[in-house]
């Protein structure tokens, strides 16, 4: 069974051919980074015309590396929750407009639960392990940052999140603040190696608490008054980047083990864009190796978004009997079970 899969809730235009086994047989993805980039961050409106433009080319790739035609297709992911809502409601009409024409199912996919997934893709043609439910898994994007006990893809259970920035977002905006350029999170991973984190001070983000819940505003803000009271030379900014960073990587880490610990799970998976960054990877695994975890780290390709973790979540649903029709519609918030409060600011 292979799915068409579509992905518009942010600032990639994405589409991909994927099986029910997994398998990636094509996946292309369309960054608007340098639409956005004079801005500092993605603008809601730049990013629906954009994916205006760029679905149907995006879509016609990803169907020709596939060495596909729609007829060939047995049904269309889309995308249509959470997200940007004109972003989202470009790939959720496009991928109606083609189970239409085609007289294919349509599924709708939360690109949460995308993430999470993203996982089990199979890209290359030896086979590469994949964690067993249950696990835990940790979300860093942009737009998410939070905690998953994952049973089954139907059963997917938030123990904590962020109650205000998500990680990616505060890699984002300090990078903005250093004058480093959008997205931050490759060019702070890329300076904090050159620098000395002791060298600069900077507060802990609910370290000490035993809760599972993250909160980044308050080293984003820190960031902010040391900028403006005394602003950074070109030779604090490595050091900086790589307080930023350590702080950053060690809540998440702890947090992290605290929750396989609690959840009783042997086995973790980071997902999301910010899985791409060094530190975070090699002192999860660190931890991992201390603690008898098993370690899932997706490649790149599948951390950051794109349409073949869409196409396989929508897979699985398939496989569960699950099936939308054309009122599919998109939607700001994810459906997943949420535990925590966004803007409940500091305890
Ligand atoms: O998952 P993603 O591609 O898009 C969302 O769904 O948000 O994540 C993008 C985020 C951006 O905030 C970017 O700065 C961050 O991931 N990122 C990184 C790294 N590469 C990308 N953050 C830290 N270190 C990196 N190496
Ligand atoms: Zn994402």
């Amino acid at each position: 069974m292979r799915i068409l899969g579509l992905e518009s809730s942010c600032d990639e235009t994405a589409a991909a051919v994927v099986d029910d086994t997994g398998r990636v047989w094509s996946d292309v993805v369309r960054s608007q980074i340098a639409s956005h980039a004079p801005f500092g961050g993605v603008v809601p409106e730049i990013a629906a015309r954009d994916h205006i433009r760029a679905i149907a080319p995006v879509v016609t790739e990803a169907l020709r590396q596939a060495d596909a035609t729609l007829s060939d297709i047995d049904a269309i992911a889309v995308t249509h929750r959470p997200g940007l809502v004109g972003a989202l409601l470009v790939g959720v009409q496009a991928a109606k407009g083609l189970a239409w024409a085609a007289d294919k199912p349509i599924v709708g996919v939360d690109h949460l639960v995308g993430h999470l997934l993203s996982v089990f893709l199979q890209r290359d043609a030896s086979f590469v392990a994949v964690p067993t439910y249950p696990f835990v898994a940790l979300l860093v994007s942009g737009g998410h940052t939070a905690l998953y006990r994952c049973d089954g893809e139907a059963e997917i259970r938030e123990l904590g999140a962020t109650r205000d920035d998500a990680v990616g977002e505060a890699y984002d905006k300090v990078a903005k603040l250093l004058g480093l350029g959008y997205p931050g999170g490759p060019v702070i991973d890329r300076l904090a190696a050159t620098g000395d984190p002791d060298r600069a001070e900077l507060p802990k983000p609910m370290a000490r608490r035993p809760s599972l819940e993250f909160s980044f505003s308050g080293i984003k803000s820190a960031v902010a008054r040391l900028v403006e009271h005394a602003p950074p030379t070109d030779a604090d900014v490595p050091h900086l980047c790589a307080a930023f960073q350590r702080t950053v990587t060690t809540t998440l880490v702890k947090k992290t083990m605290a929750a396989a610990k609690q959840e009783s799970v042997s086995q973790v998976v980071v997902a999301g864009g910010v899985a791409a960054n060094r530190e975070l990877r090699a002192r999860m695994a660190a931890a991992g190796e201390k603690r008898g975890v098993r370690l899932f780290v997706p490649p790149l390709a599948s951390c950051t978004d794109n349409a073949a973790m869409i196409a396989y979540a929508g897979a699985r649903r398939l496989a569960t009997g699950h099936r939308d029709d054309l009122t599919l519609g998109p939607a700001t918030f994810t459906r997943l079970p949420r535990v925590t409060r966004k803007g409940r600011g500091a305890r």
